[in-house]
């Protein structure tokens, strides 16, 4: 029998709102015939389903690694598992595991980076502490700081990624205003950012560590280095991570994923965090599943094992690298006739980011937004989304949170959808310059 009794929330409850994404896909759902250029999806057709059967045929041919599979697992991710990551990480860094100063006890398997990300911030921010980020920055993290009361502190960026002055600048701003000792990270995604396609470069790698460390005064500043999109790169230089730049292993925590470079759908990621830190995220890891998955990790491990995993991420370049030039083509014809439209050429991940000229704005509620959907039937991320509001500031004291910005993905359309997508959304745009 219902008691009608008003359900009462804990005060977190109330931090943790739907996601934009959510909204998105709704949008998609509820207007058919609508190409999206907004899902964060991977490539549907490139999607290793016979590499996957292959490793699952490989683990199942023997009962005994069959049923391990199908046991519990441990809290910090299978053993095997994380010894071929020791690897996978050297192969990436080209540097042994001992130059790097890492170990499988640095490392947790987590249920995706997401878990990994969240699962940090429970750790070390109390309502209040302070994450600096980039503008714009990936907006589910942005959900995630929102959800534990953090407060998010945005640092200008350029083409280079997060600029060091205006890190130096934000960090002497937050210590005039005794706010100091409230820092606990500076978060970046370091390769091919989502959403802005932006790399942070070679010198400012080095830099963030030196500042991270040197404005560690009274409590130690992490930088939490997210290379999500790390292995999917296309041209020009691999740059070495930021975290082959902490000599002592002390400054830097880094997380990456399967989910862009094999399958989402797997759902594995990891991290890669000093001893403290690692026993600290066990212990809260072991509170909220005792472990993910380890049908999964096994798969995955198997895969890495075989050798059926790098040919892979070979094969997804071409296919994303063809994917992402057909879109910038797609924007140089659609686009480059439309004034002050200006847009970024990334060298891996998935994402375009395009500019309008001031005034048009992209939001939900815009309408741009609304005529793409309705009239034009395309989809896009509005930029708006991927900038901090920071909690510490007035309304008004906000900086600007530009909202001229589209995020825009080539990873789930085929050419011809993307082809399509871009005249579509050039369609809308124009009837607004
Ligand atoms: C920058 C970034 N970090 C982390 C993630 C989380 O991915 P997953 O949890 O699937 O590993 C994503 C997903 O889109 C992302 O874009």
């Amino acid at each position: 029998m219902s008691t009608n009794k008003k359900i009462k929330f804990s005060n977190k409850r109330t931090w943790s709102h739907d996601l934009p994404i959510s909204f998105l896909m709704q949008q998609g759902v509820e207007n058919p015939g609508v190409l999206s250029l907004a899902a964060g999806l991977v490539d549907q057709k490139s999607l290793p389903a016979g590499l996957t059967k292959q490793a699952f045929d490989h683990l199942f041919a023997d009962p005994r690694t069959a049923k391990e599979a199908l046991q519990y697992g441990t809290t910090a991710g299978s053993l095997a598992l994380r010894t071929l990551l020791l690897k996978h990480l050297s192969r990436l860094e080209q540097k042994s595991a001992e130059a790097l100063g890492i170990t499988v006890d640095n490392m947790i398997v987590t249920t995706g980076s997401q878990q990994y990300l969240s699962l940090l911030g429970e750790v070390l921010l109390d309502p209040g502490d302070i994450c600096l980020v980039a503008a714009p920055t990936y907006f589910v993290f942005l959900g995630v700081l929102q959800g534990l009361g953090a407060r998010i502190v945005s640092v200008e960026t350029d083409e280079f990624g997060m600029r060091m002055d205006s890190l130096e600048a934000t960090l002497a701003m937050l210590d005039s205003q005794g706010q100091l000792s409230r820092v606990k990270m500076i978060y970046l995604v370091s390769d091919y950012e989502n959403p802005s396609g932006v790399s942070l470069a070679l010198d400012r790698r080095k830099q963030v560590v030196e500042i991270a460390r040197s404005w560690s005064r009274e409590q130690r500043i992490f930088v939490l280095e997210d290379l999500a999109y790390r292995e999917l790169c296309y041209d020009g230089p691999v740059v070495p991570s930021i975290r082959s730049f902490d000599t002592t292993g002390e400054t830097v925590i880094l997380t990456q994923t399967f989910s862009k470079s094999f399958s989402p759908g797997l759902r594995v990621g990891f991290g890669v965090a000093p001893d403290e830190v690692c026993a600290a995220i066990r212990d809260k890891k072991g509170n909220d599943d005792f472990g993910s998955t380890n049908f999964s990790q096994h798969i995955l491990a198997t895969a890495l094992r075989e050798n059926l995993y790098y040919d892979h991420v070979e094969y997804l370049r071409t296919v994303y690298r063809e994917k992402r030039d057909c879109m910038l083509q797609a924007a140089d014809l659609h686009f480059s006739n439309i004034p002050n439209v200006h847009w970024v050429h990334p060298r891996g991940g998935l994402y375009v980011w395009m500019t309008l000229p001031d005034g048009i704005e992209t939001g939900f509620n815009s309408p741009l937004f609304q005529k793409a959907i309705h009239e034009d039937k395309v989809m896009y991320v509005p930029g708006e989304l991927c900038y901090a509001v920071d909690t510490g500031r007035g309304e008004k004291e906000q900086p600007s949170i530009q909202k001229n910005h589209m995020r825009l993905t080539f990873g789930v359309q085929n050419l011809a959808g993307i082809q399509e997508g871009m005249q579509r959304l050039a369609n809308a745009v124009k009837s607004f310059v």
